[in-house]
């Protein structure tokens, strides 16, 4: 990868996953992003931070194209993937999205089983032939999610009939099941108590051994706490991103300043 000296910590930052160049995005005449360029590092964990409105769930929808399902959304300027411009016209966003999976911030599993929620995927994506493999799938993404051991004796049983927390870690192994590369979470932990909030923060630090990460968060804790990277976005700028540690000791910026110690937000 390239580096430009300066604007990237060599330290923190991993291989690039994903980059993207000169992002706007309009709703309608609403300019909610102004020209975002931002490196996301592989296997790591990239926060997104910032008061309410700044423009962080729409510009993590832009990494999987889930703004192409909002009619009066337009997305300029080019984002890729491994090297590869996901807005290419041959790329299919559904594909994409497999590769590029979600997390929501309220849990929202299918109405099915919990067997179903997390096989519905590899399904559709006809990732499995036989059943045995399906089973194998969804047994592994729930001990990757950290919740076999609570529904092993209840695949059967609904998915909404989980605690919220553990509907939330249904929903990040619905994710898994289908082998993506980046998950991205928009305020995952906003519908969860202490502890279940606890358990997803440490499924989230286990799981940037295999997977690109990013974190939308009003948690300046939560932040600091899972990820190695963190972005300043500011009324639809992209104001700061460095070291997680760097950015809450030492922001560049008086905005960035103003923010985390709570002077607006
Ligand atoms: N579907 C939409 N239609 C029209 N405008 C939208 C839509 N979604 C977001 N916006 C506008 O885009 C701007 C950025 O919103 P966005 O939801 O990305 O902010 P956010 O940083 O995620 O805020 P929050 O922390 O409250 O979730 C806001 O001005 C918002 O009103
Ligand atoms: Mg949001």
């Amino acid at each position: 990868m390239t580096q430009m000296p300066g604007t990237i910590k060599a330290a923190a930052m991993t291989d690039t996953k994903i980059s993207a160049r000169n992002v706007q995005v309009y709703y309608g005449d609403t300019h909610a992003i102004k020209d975002v360029n931002i490196e996301i590092g592989a296997r790591a964990v990239t926060a997104f931070i910032g008061p309410s409105g700044c423009g962080k769930s729409t510009f993590l929808r832009c990494l999987n194209r889930m703004n192409d399902t909002i009619d009066i959304c337009r997305v300029e300027g080019s984002i890729d993937l491994d090297g590869e411009d996901i807005y290419d016209s041959r790329v299919d966003p559904v594909q994409l999205r497999a590769k590029v999976g979600m997390v929501f911030q309220k849990p929202n599993p299918f109405p099915k089983s919990i067997y179903d929620n997390i096989a519905y995927g590899p399904r559709i994506h006809g990732l499995v032939r036989k059943k045995a493999d399906l089973d194998e799938i969804v047994a592994s993404s729930l001990q990757k999610a950290g919740l076999w051991n609570e529904v092993k004796d209840r695949l059967d049983g609904p998915g909404t009939g989980l605690s919220g927390g553990q509907q939330q870690r249904l929903c990040i192994a619905r994710a898994i099941a289908v082998s993506p590369e980046v998950i991205l979470m928009d305020e995952p932990c906003s519908a969860l108590d202490p502890i279940a909030t606890a358990k997803v923060e440490e499924l989230i630090d286990e799981l940037r051994e295999n997977f690109t990460i990013v974190i939308v968060t009003h948690s300046m804790q939560q932040a600091a706490r899972v990820s190695q990277r963190t972005a300043f976005f500011h009324m639809g700028n992209l104001v700061e991103i460095g070291d997680t540690q760097d950015i809450f000791t030492n922001p560049v910026d008086k905005r960035t300043q103003d923010y985390i110690t709570g002077r607006f937000g």
